[in-house]
């Protein structure tokens, strides 16, 4: 029996590219899509796709059964920068949709959980060089909370009632497909779009901020490794510490520059600064490296060339 799959949050930026994965392994009708809009019509029109609300556990549970899903992958969250505007809303929604997905797993509706924790669990007093798996974690931001307190729960559902939850903390995602969602390290996106478009950028942070970062292919391949990993190898039902590259946004600017020599940045660091200066500089996966053999692929200038490529393409530019 082929697994049946459900994505919630599936029109963001990495549920929209984890969907189109999933349905190339599963089969296109084995995968439903599903998000509170319609925004990405190409994804709504591509196969099965649902209005679901992730804060609504009856909608999701219909969902379950009529589908007879086994697997549920929950990508709807309100993100860093956009948690900070609307602390109650990224609370609500962040928490309430864990313990739905959660629940119905206990319940037995679902065999398998995919939830995706962050980078945005540790905080000023966590190190923040090669930081490790288990160390301290005292976020200040709302995202921060929710993610922590999620892997906490996570654990507790593994531990108290047996539930096969699965979780990675995923860096700062690039991609070139789905515009990022209102986190802090969007920038690492929008420049190459400006660079592309414009020949110019001006960047929220300042140009020593180093943040681990990873390509969209990257962090796609660790999700479904991950998932498809025999489940006694796996020694961590919090999150995985995940790792692949780790720049500034001066290092960004000049893996560009190399190839588009009259691009120019500016620099203009606003709120999100300081989100970015609690976060660690790079992060120690080794655990994830041994538990399920964690590899990335795309360094800072394999992904440029593609972003650039992918992009000039999208904007019909040499
Ligand atoms: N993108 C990153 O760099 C990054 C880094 C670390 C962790 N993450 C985590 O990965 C997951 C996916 O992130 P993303 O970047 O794709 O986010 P995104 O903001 O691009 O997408 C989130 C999707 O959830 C949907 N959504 C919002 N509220 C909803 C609701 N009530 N019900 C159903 N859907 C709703 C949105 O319409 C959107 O399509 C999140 O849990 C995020 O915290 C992302």
């Amino acid at each position: 029996m082929p697994s049946k799959i459900l994505i919630i949050g599936a029109c963001g930026q990495i549920g929209s590219e984890l969907t189109t994965k999933l349905r190339e392994i599963h089969g296109t009708e084995n995968v439903i899509a599903s998000d509170i809009n319609t925004r990405k019509l190409d994804l709504v029109n591509s196969g099965p796709f649902e209005i679901i609300d992730a804060k609504n556990f009856n909608a999701i549970k219909d969902c379950c059964k009529n589908h007879n899903i086994d697997t549920v992958y929950l990508m709807a969250a309100l993100l860093s920068a956009t948690g900070e505007k609307y602390p109650m809303e990224a609370w609500d929604l962040n928490m309430n949709s864990l313990f739905h997905v959660l629940n119905l797993a206990k319940g037995g509706n679902i065999k398998r959980v995919y939830w995706p924790s962050s980078i945005a669990v540790f905080g000023p007093t966590t190190p923040r060089e090669d930081t490790p798996q288990h160390t301290i974690c005292e976020p200040t931001t709302v995202y921060g909370i929710t993610k922590q307190v999620g892997e906490r729960w996570c654990e507790y559902y593994y531990k108290k009632y047996g539930v096969d939850v699965r979780s990675i903390r995923y860096p700062g995602i690039i991609s070139h497909k789905a515009m990022p969602g209102g986190g802090t390290t969007d920038y690492a996106v929008e420049i190459y779009h400006e660079a592309i478009k414009k020949g110019t950028y001006e960047c929220f942070l300042s140009e020593d901020t180093s943040l681990p970062m990873m390509f969209m292919d990257d962090a796609i391949k660790a999700t479904i490794d991950l998932m498809e990993a025999p489940g006694e190898n796996l020694t961590i039902r919090s999150s995985y510490n995940l790792s692949a590259i780790s720049f500034t946004p001066k290092e960004i600017y000049e893996s560009i520059k190399a190839q588009m020599p009259d691009f120019e940045i500016t620099y203009k660091p606003d709120f999100r600064q300081a989100i970015a200066d609690s976060w660690p500089s790079s992060i120690d996966d080794s655990v994830a490296r041994q538990d399920w053999n964690w590899q990335h692929s795309f360094d800072l200038d394999a992904m440029t060339a593609e972003m650039l490529r992918a992009l000039k393409k999208k904007y019909h530019t040499s």
